[in-house]
Protein backbone atom coordinates (compact mmCIF):
# COMPACT_ATOMS: atom_id res chain seq x y z
CA UNK A 1 0.00 0.00 0.00
CA UNK A 2 1.14 3.71 -1.07
CA UNK A 3 2.16 5.60 2.00
CA UNK A 4 -0.65 8.63 2.51
CA UNK A 5 1.47 11.81 0.83
CA UNK A 6 -0.24 14.14 3.01
CA UNK A 7 0.75 11.99 6.38
CA UNK A 8 4.18 12.71 5.48
CA UNK A 9 3.86 16.18 5.45
CA UNK A 10 3.16 16.23 9.58
CA UNK A 11 6.44 14.50 9.89
CA UNK A 12 8.44 17.79 8.50
CA UNK A 13 8.30 20.23 11.06
CA UNK A 14 9.60 22.84 8.13
CA UNK A 15 6.86 22.64 6.18
CA UNK A 16 4.36 23.72 8.27
CA UNK A 17 5.41 27.62 7.84
CA UNK A 18 4.35 30.74 6.30
CA UNK A 19 6.95 32.37 3.40
CA UNK A 20 6.08 36.25 2.45
CA UNK A 21 2.57 35.41 3.59
CA UNK A 22 1.59 32.20 2.26
CA UNK A 23 2.14 28.47 3.10
CA UNK A 24 5.66 27.52 1.83
CA UNK A 25 5.77 25.33 -0.95
CA UNK A 26 9.86 23.93 -0.86
CA UNK A 27 10.70 22.83 -4.21
CA UNK A 28 14.52 23.03 -4.03
CA UNK A 29 15.02 19.55 -3.30
CA UNK A 30 17.31 18.77 -5.78
CA UNK A 31 19.75 21.74 -3.83
CA UNK A 32 19.03 20.04 0.07
CA UNK A 33 15.96 17.66 1.41
CA UNK A 34 13.84 18.46 4.00
CA UNK A 35 14.46 16.60 7.73
CA UNK A 36 11.91 14.51 9.40
CA UNK A 37 11.17 15.09 12.96
CA UNK A 38 12.63 11.10 13.72
CA UNK A 39 15.88 12.59 12.40
CA UNK A 40 16.17 16.27 13.54
CA UNK A 41 15.51 14.04 17.22
CA UNK A 42 18.54 11.76 16.56
CA UNK A 43 20.42 14.70 16.47
CA UNK A 44 19.45 16.23 19.58
CA UNK A 45 19.31 12.64 21.38
CA UNK A 46 22.55 12.37 20.36
CA UNK A 47 23.90 15.83 21.70
CA UNK A 48 21.67 15.21 24.81
CA UNK A 49 23.24 11.50 25.97
CA UNK A 50 25.50 9.75 23.92
CA UNK A 51 27.82 12.45 22.42
CA UNK A 52 31.46 11.55 22.53
CA UNK A 53 34.37 10.83 20.81
CA UNK A 54 34.69 7.00 18.88
CA UNK A 55 36.73 4.61 19.14
CA UNK A 56 39.41 6.19 21.55
CA UNK A 57 37.59 5.79 25.13
CA UNK A 58 36.63 3.24 27.12
CA UNK A 59 33.69 5.06 28.86
CA UNK A 60 30.37 4.61 28.71
CA UNK A 61 29.63 7.60 26.46
CA UNK A 62 32.40 6.66 24.12
CA UNK A 63 31.35 3.27 24.02
CA UNK A 64 27.55 3.81 23.05
CA UNK A 65 28.83 6.62 20.85
CA UNK A 66 31.04 3.92 19.29
CA UNK A 67 28.20 1.48 18.87
CA UNK A 68 25.91 4.16 17.29
CA UNK A 69 28.49 5.34 14.89
CA UNK A 70 29.43 1.58 13.35
CA UNK A 71 25.35 0.89 13.40
CA UNK A 72 24.98 4.00 11.12
CA UNK A 73 27.46 2.16 8.80
CA UNK A 74 25.80 -1.05 9.08
CA UNK A 75 23.24 0.51 8.34
CA UNK A 76 23.79 2.64 5.74
CA UNK A 77 25.44 -0.54 4.38
CA UNK A 78 22.12 -2.69 3.84
CA UNK A 79 20.10 0.87 2.00
CA UNK A 80 22.58 0.35 -0.79
CA UNK A 81 23.41 -3.65 -0.36
CA UNK A 82 26.93 -3.64 0.42
CA UNK A 83 28.50 -6.76 0.83
CA UNK A 84 30.78 -5.16 4.21
CA UNK A 85 30.07 -2.20 5.86
CA UNK A 86 33.92 -1.60 5.90
CA UNK A 87 32.81 -0.91 2.29
CA UNK A 88 31.12 2.53 3.64
CA UNK A 89 33.27 4.93 4.06
CA UNK A 90 32.16 8.13 5.98
CA UNK A 91 33.01 11.80 4.58
CA UNK A 92 31.39 15.45 4.20
CA UNK A 93 29.48 14.57 1.31
CA UNK A 94 29.48 13.59 -2.88
CA UNK A 95 32.31 16.30 -3.66
CA UNK A 96 34.34 14.84 -0.87
CA UNK A 97 33.62 11.40 -1.82
CA UNK A 98 34.07 12.08 -5.19
CA UNK A 99 37.52 14.08 -4.42
CA UNK A 100 39.23 10.91 -2.46
CA UNK A 101 38.82 8.90 -5.30
CA UNK A 102 40.07 10.95 -7.77
CA UNK A 103 43.14 12.07 -5.80
CA UNK A 104 43.63 8.71 -4.23
CA UNK A 105 42.75 6.41 -6.92
CA UNK A 106 44.20 8.99 -9.41
CA UNK A 107 47.15 9.48 -8.61
CA UNK A 108 48.41 5.59 -7.42
CA UNK A 109 46.39 4.53 -11.33
CA UNK A 110 46.30 7.61 -13.74
CA UNK A 111 49.41 7.50 -15.78
CA UNK A 112 50.60 9.73 -19.15
CA UNK A 113 48.28 8.27 -22.16
CA UNK A 114 45.36 7.13 -19.93
CA UNK A 115 41.86 8.22 -20.88
CA UNK A 116 39.47 9.08 -17.70
CA UNK A 117 35.82 9.33 -19.14
CA UNK A 118 32.64 11.11 -17.76
CA UNK A 119 29.47 12.85 -19.65
CA UNK A 120 28.63 16.24 -20.74
CA UNK A 121 26.44 16.46 -18.25
CA UNK A 122 27.88 16.26 -14.88
CA UNK A 123 27.57 18.45 -12.15
CA UNK A 124 30.85 20.21 -11.32
CA UNK A 125 31.89 18.07 -8.40
CA UNK A 126 31.56 14.95 -10.98
CA UNK A 127 33.85 17.05 -13.43
CA UNK A 128 36.34 19.42 -11.58
CA UNK A 129 37.82 16.65 -9.69
CA UNK A 130 38.64 14.69 -12.85
CA UNK A 131 39.98 17.97 -14.53
CA UNK A 132 42.17 17.93 -11.91
CA UNK A 133 43.48 14.52 -11.59
CA UNK A 134 44.03 14.07 -15.43
CA UNK A 135 45.88 17.00 -15.70
CA UNK A 136 47.91 15.90 -12.50
CA UNK A 137 49.11 12.49 -14.48
CA UNK A 138 49.16 13.52 -17.87
CA UNK A 139 45.68 11.77 -18.89
CA UNK A 140 43.39 13.06 -21.27
CA UNK A 141 39.60 13.83 -19.92
CA UNK A 142 36.96 12.90 -22.35
CA UNK A 143 32.87 12.98 -22.53
CA UNK A 144 30.04 10.63 -23.93
CA UNK A 145 27.97 13.38 -25.92
CA UNK A 146 24.39 14.12 -24.91
CA UNK A 147 21.78 13.88 -27.58
CA UNK A 148 19.29 16.14 -28.70
CA UNK A 149 19.11 20.18 -29.07
CA UNK A 150 17.34 20.50 -25.30
CA UNK A 151 19.30 17.40 -24.16
CA UNK A 152 16.73 15.29 -24.15
CA UNK A 153 17.89 12.15 -25.91
CA UNK A 154 20.36 11.32 -22.70
CA UNK A 155 23.52 9.51 -23.21
CA UNK A 156 25.14 9.05 -26.90
CA UNK A 157 25.27 4.92 -26.51
CA UNK A 158 26.56 4.18 -29.70
CA UNK A 159 29.37 7.09 -29.41
CA UNK A 160 29.84 5.44 -25.35
CA UNK A 161 31.39 2.30 -27.39
CA UNK A 162 33.70 3.90 -30.02
CA UNK A 163 34.64 5.70 -26.37
CA UNK A 164 35.30 3.03 -23.88
CA UNK A 165 38.73 1.95 -25.49
CA UNK A 166 41.46 -0.17 -23.53
CA UNK A 167 42.87 3.40 -23.11
CA UNK A 168 40.12 4.13 -20.63
CA UNK A 169 41.09 3.57 -17.03
CA UNK A 170 38.24 5.01 -15.28
CA UNK A 171 34.44 6.01 -16.28
CA UNK A 172 32.48 8.78 -14.16
CA UNK A 173 28.77 9.47 -14.29
CA UNK A 174 25.74 10.29 -13.19
CA UNK A 175 23.27 8.27 -11.92
CA UNK A 176 20.48 10.86 -12.07
CA UNK A 177 21.39 14.80 -13.23
CA UNK A 178 20.65 17.35 -11.56
CA UNK A 179 19.48 19.35 -14.03
CA UNK A 180 18.30 17.72 -16.49
CA UNK A 181 16.78 14.65 -14.43
CA UNK A 182 17.75 11.85 -16.85
CA UNK A 183 18.60 8.51 -15.60
CA UNK A 184 21.62 7.22 -17.12
CA UNK A 185 21.46 3.09 -17.37
CA UNK A 186 23.71 2.98 -14.63
CA UNK A 187 24.32 -1.42 -14.28
CA UNK A 188 24.81 -1.03 -17.92
CA UNK A 189 27.52 1.60 -17.67
CA UNK A 190 29.25 -0.53 -15.32
CA UNK A 191 28.73 -3.70 -17.72
CA UNK A 192 30.39 -1.88 -20.58
CA UNK A 193 32.86 -0.18 -18.48
CA UNK A 194 34.07 -3.36 -16.96
CA UNK A 195 34.70 -5.09 -20.65
CA UNK A 196 37.53 -2.70 -21.12
CA UNK A 197 38.75 -3.09 -17.32
CA UNK A 198 37.46 0.61 -16.37
CA UNK A 199 36.73 1.67 -12.34
CA UNK A 200 33.55 3.05 -12.28
CA UNK A 201 32.88 6.36 -10.46
CA UNK A 202 29.22 6.96 -10.08
CA UNK A 203 27.92 10.12 -8.59
CA UNK A 204 24.32 9.00 -6.46
CA UNK A 205 23.45 12.26 -4.96
CA UNK A 206 20.57 12.69 -7.00
CA UNK A 207 19.26 9.57 -6.74
CA UNK A 208 19.95 7.20 -3.49
CA UNK A 209 17.16 8.44 -1.50
CA UNK A 210 14.42 8.62 -4.19
CA UNK A 211 14.44 5.43 -5.83
CA UNK A 212 16.17 2.18 -4.87
CA UNK A 213 19.84 1.50 -5.07
CA UNK A 214 21.85 -2.01 -4.88
CA UNK A 215 25.71 -0.95 -5.35
CA UNK A 216 25.95 -4.89 -6.16
CA UNK A 217 23.47 -5.38 -8.61
CA UNK A 218 24.33 -2.27 -10.52
CA UNK A 219 28.00 -3.31 -10.21
CA UNK A 220 29.90 -0.06 -9.73
CA UNK A 221 33.27 0.13 -7.67
CA UNK A 222 32.73 3.67 -6.29
CA UNK A 223 29.48 5.43 -5.51
CA UNK A 224 29.51 8.60 -4.05
CA UNK A 225 26.24 10.36 -2.02
CA UNK A 226 25.51 13.10 0.16
CA UNK A 227 23.25 13.00 3.70
CA UNK A 228 21.02 16.43 3.20
CA UNK A 229 19.40 15.28 -0.16
CA UNK A 230 17.85 12.37 1.24
CA UNK A 231 16.54 13.33 4.47
CA UNK A 232 19.69 13.43 6.73
CA UNK A 233 21.77 16.29 7.87
CA UNK A 234 24.39 18.04 6.48
CA UNK A 235 28.51 17.74 6.34
CA UNK A 236 27.95 13.99 6.26
CA UNK A 237 27.72 11.75 2.87
CA UNK A 238 29.38 8.15 1.65
CA UNK A 239 31.65 6.81 -0.23
CA UNK A 240 30.85 3.20 -1.44
CA UNK A 241 34.17 1.29 -2.29
CA UNK A 242 34.34 -2.10 -3.48
CA UNK A 243 36.60 -3.77 -0.48
CA UNK A 244 39.19 -4.82 -2.83
CA UNK A 245 39.92 -1.71 -4.57
CA UNK A 246 39.68 0.43 -1.55
CA UNK A 247 42.48 -2.20 0.48
CA UNK A 248 44.92 -0.73 -2.41
CA UNK A 249 44.43 2.95 -1.77
CA UNK A 250 46.30 4.81 0.09
CA UNK A 251 44.46 7.30 2.14
CA UNK A 252 43.97 10.92 1.00
CA UNK A 253 44.10 12.27 4.35
CA UNK A 254 46.42 11.37 7.73
CA UNK A 255 46.45 11.48 11.03
CA UNK A 256 44.93 10.21 14.46
CA UNK A 257 42.64 7.45 13.93
CA UNK A 258 43.87 5.81 10.67
CA UNK A 259 46.75 4.68 11.59
CA UNK A 260 48.33 1.63 13.54
CA UNK A 261 51.86 2.72 14.41
CA UNK A 262 53.48 5.53 14.43
CA UNK A 263 57.45 6.11 14.46
CA UNK A 264 59.25 9.72 14.06
CA UNK A 265 60.45 8.02 10.98
CA UNK A 266 56.94 6.97 9.27
CA UNK A 267 53.43 5.45 10.39
CA UNK A 268 51.57 2.35 9.38
CA UNK A 269 47.57 2.51 8.09
CA UNK A 270 44.37 1.05 9.27
CA UNK A 271 42.25 -0.80 6.83
CA UNK A 272 39.08 0.58 5.27
CA UNK A 273 37.15 2.21 6.47
CA UNK A 274 39.30 3.30 8.86
CA UNK A 275 42.30 4.42 6.74
CA UNK A 276 40.03 6.97 5.64
CA UNK A 277 38.29 8.51 8.35
CA UNK A 278 41.17 10.93 9.85
CA UNK A 279 40.19 12.84 12.73
CA UNK A 280 36.88 13.12 14.78
CA UNK A 281 34.39 12.05 12.20
CA UNK A 282 30.36 13.59 11.82
CA UNK A 283 29.52 11.62 15.02
CA UNK A 284 26.08 13.21 14.99
CA UNK A 285 25.73 13.31 11.43
CA UNK A 286 26.26 9.67 10.62
CA UNK A 287 23.83 8.41 13.35
CA UNK A 288 21.05 11.20 12.07
CA UNK A 289 21.90 9.45 8.09
CA UNK A 290 21.13 5.91 9.68
CA UNK A 291 17.93 7.28 11.08
CA UNK A 292 17.05 8.99 7.60
CA UNK A 293 17.38 5.63 5.62
CA UNK A 294 15.06 4.02 8.24
CA UNK A 295 12.77 7.12 7.38
CA UNK A 296 12.86 6.41 3.69
CA UNK A 297 13.10 2.61 3.83
CA UNK A 298 9.97 2.63 6.05
CA UNK A 299 8.18 4.43 3.15
CA UNK A 300 9.79 2.35 0.20
CA UNK A 301 11.60 4.09 -1.99
CA UNK A 302 9.89 2.02 -4.69
CA UNK A 303 6.66 4.17 -3.87
CA UNK A 304 9.00 7.53 -3.05
CA UNK A 305 10.18 6.67 -6.61
CA UNK A 306 6.62 6.60 -8.24
CA UNK A 307 5.46 9.34 -6.10
CA UNK A 308 8.24 11.67 -7.70
CA UNK A 309 7.23 9.99 -11.17
CA UNK A 310 3.30 10.98 -10.72
CA UNK A 311 4.59 14.46 -9.59
CA UNK A 312 6.60 15.33 -12.31
CA UNK A 313 4.34 14.02 -15.04
CA UNK A 314 1.63 16.45 -13.61
CA UNK A 315 4.54 19.37 -13.91
CA UNK A 316 5.53 18.32 -17.64
CA UNK A 317 1.83 18.36 -18.68
CA UNK A 318 1.16 21.54 -16.74
CA UNK A 319 4.32 23.87 -17.44
CA UNK A 320 4.71 22.34 -21.25
CA UNK A 321 1.07 24.00 -21.59
CA UNK A 322 2.82 27.91 -20.95
CA UNK A 323 3.59 29.69 -23.29
CA UNK A 324 7.38 30.45 -23.77
CA UNK A 325 8.48 28.06 -21.78
CA UNK A 326 11.35 25.93 -22.85
CA UNK A 327 12.22 22.32 -20.94
CA UNK A 328 15.22 20.92 -20.73
CA UNK A 329 16.12 17.04 -20.12
CA UNK A 330 13.63 13.92 -21.03
CA UNK A 331 10.19 14.49 -22.85
CA UNK A 332 8.05 12.51 -20.81
CA UNK A 333 7.62 12.28 -16.84
CA UNK A 334 8.04 8.55 -16.73
CA UNK A 335 11.66 8.96 -18.41
CA UNK A 336 13.06 11.17 -15.73
CA UNK A 337 13.66 11.51 -12.25
CA UNK A 338 11.29 14.37 -10.00
CA UNK A 339 12.50 17.69 -11.17
CA UNK A 340 11.97 19.51 -14.01
CA UNK A 341 14.45 22.51 -15.48
CA UNK A 342 13.39 25.28 -17.86
CA UNK A 343 14.26 28.42 -19.51
CA UNK A 344 11.55 31.44 -19.43
CA UNK A 345 11.72 33.47 -22.90
CA UNK A 346 12.40 36.64 -21.77
CA UNK A 347 12.97 36.46 -17.85
CA UNK A 348 15.74 35.80 -16.12
CA UNK A 349 16.00 32.76 -14.25
CA UNK A 350 17.04 34.71 -10.79
CA UNK A 351 13.47 36.89 -11.53
CA UNK A 352 11.82 33.60 -11.77
CA UNK A 353 12.81 32.67 -8.41
CA UNK A 354 12.35 36.12 -6.29
CA UNK A 355 9.36 36.37 -7.90
CA UNK A 356 8.00 32.71 -7.05
CA UNK A 357 9.48 33.41 -3.98
CA UNK A 358 7.30 36.25 -3.48
CA UNK A 359 4.45 33.52 -3.81
CA UNK A 360 6.02 31.48 -0.84
CA UNK A 361 7.45 29.06 -3.36
CA UNK A 362 11.28 27.90 -3.58
CA UNK A 363 12.82 26.98 -6.50
CA UNK A 364 16.75 27.27 -7.71
CA UNK A 365 17.87 29.22 -10.68
CA UNK A 366 21.11 29.16 -12.02
CA UNK A 367 23.64 27.39 -13.53
CA UNK A 368 22.97 24.09 -11.20
CA UNK A 369 26.80 23.62 -11.00
CA UNK A 370 26.71 22.49 -15.05
CA UNK A 371 28.47 25.64 -16.77
CA UNK A 372 29.89 23.25 -19.52
CA UNK A 373 25.68 21.76 -20.26
CA UNK A 374 24.38 25.03 -20.11
CA UNK A 375 27.16 26.28 -22.50
CA UNK A 376 26.30 23.80 -24.80
CA UNK A 377 22.40 23.91 -24.58
CA UNK A 378 22.69 27.83 -25.62
CA UNK A 379 21.55 28.62 -21.83
CA UNK A 380 23.03 30.92 -19.38
CA UNK A 381 20.61 29.73 -16.58
CA UNK A 382 17.33 27.69 -16.21
CA UNK A 383 14.86 27.48 -13.23
CA UNK A 384 14.30 24.20 -11.11
CA UNK A 385 11.54 22.92 -9.26
CA UNK A 386 12.55 19.49 -7.52
CA UNK A 387 10.02 17.39 -5.53
CA UNK A 388 9.99 14.91 -2.59
CA UNK A 389 8.41 12.82 -0.66
CA UNK A 390 6.18 15.32 0.80
CA UNK A 391 5.22 17.51 -2.41
CA UNK A 392 1.59 17.56 -3.45
CA UNK A 393 -0.21 18.03 -6.86
CA UNK A 394 -1.74 20.90 -5.42
CA UNK A 395 1.72 22.36 -4.92
CA UNK A 396 1.63 22.06 -8.40
CA UNK A 397 -0.82 24.22 -9.29
CA UNK A 398 0.65 26.95 -6.76
CA UNK A 399 4.24 26.62 -9.10
CA UNK A 400 2.02 27.16 -12.56
CA UNK A 401 -0.26 30.37 -11.01
CA UNK A 402 3.29 31.81 -10.24
CA UNK A 403 4.52 31.43 -13.19
CA UNK A 404 1.61 32.59 -14.82
CA UNK A 405 1.61 35.86 -12.81
CA UNK A 406 5.29 36.09 -13.59
CA UNK A 407 5.04 36.37 -17.25
CA UNK A 408 1.86 38.28 -17.31
CA UNK A 409 4.33 40.52 -15.44
CA UNK A 410 7.10 40.20 -17.40
CA UNK A 411 4.54 40.60 -20.86
CA UNK A 412 3.02 44.01 -19.57
N1 LIG B 1 23.96 19.90 -6.25
C1 LIG B 1 22.91 20.67 -5.69
C2 LIG B 1 21.89 21.11 -6.71
O1 LIG B 1 21.78 20.55 -7.76
C3 LIG B 1 23.40 21.78 -4.87
O2 LIG B 1 21.17 22.05 -6.45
Amino acid sequence: MSPSWNNVRADFPILHQQVNGHPLVYLDNGATSQKPRSVIDALVRYYERDNSNVHRGLHALSTRATDAYEGARARIAKFINAADPAEVLFTRGTTESINIVARSWGHAHLKPGDVVLTTEFEHHSNLVPWQQAAKAAGATLKYVPLLGADGEGGPDLAALDQLLTPQVKLFAFTHISNTLGTINPVAEFCRRARAVGAVTVIDAAQSVGHRPLDVQQIGCDFLAFSGHKMCGPTGIGVLYGRRALLDQLAPDETGGGMVVQVTYEGATWKPAPERFEAGTPNVAGAIALGTACDYLDNLGRDKIAAHDTALVTIAMEKLSALPGIRIIGPKKGAERSGMVSFAFEGVHAHDVVTFADEDGIALRGGHHCNQPLMRKLGLTSTTRASFYLYNTPEEIDRLVKSLQRIQKFFAG
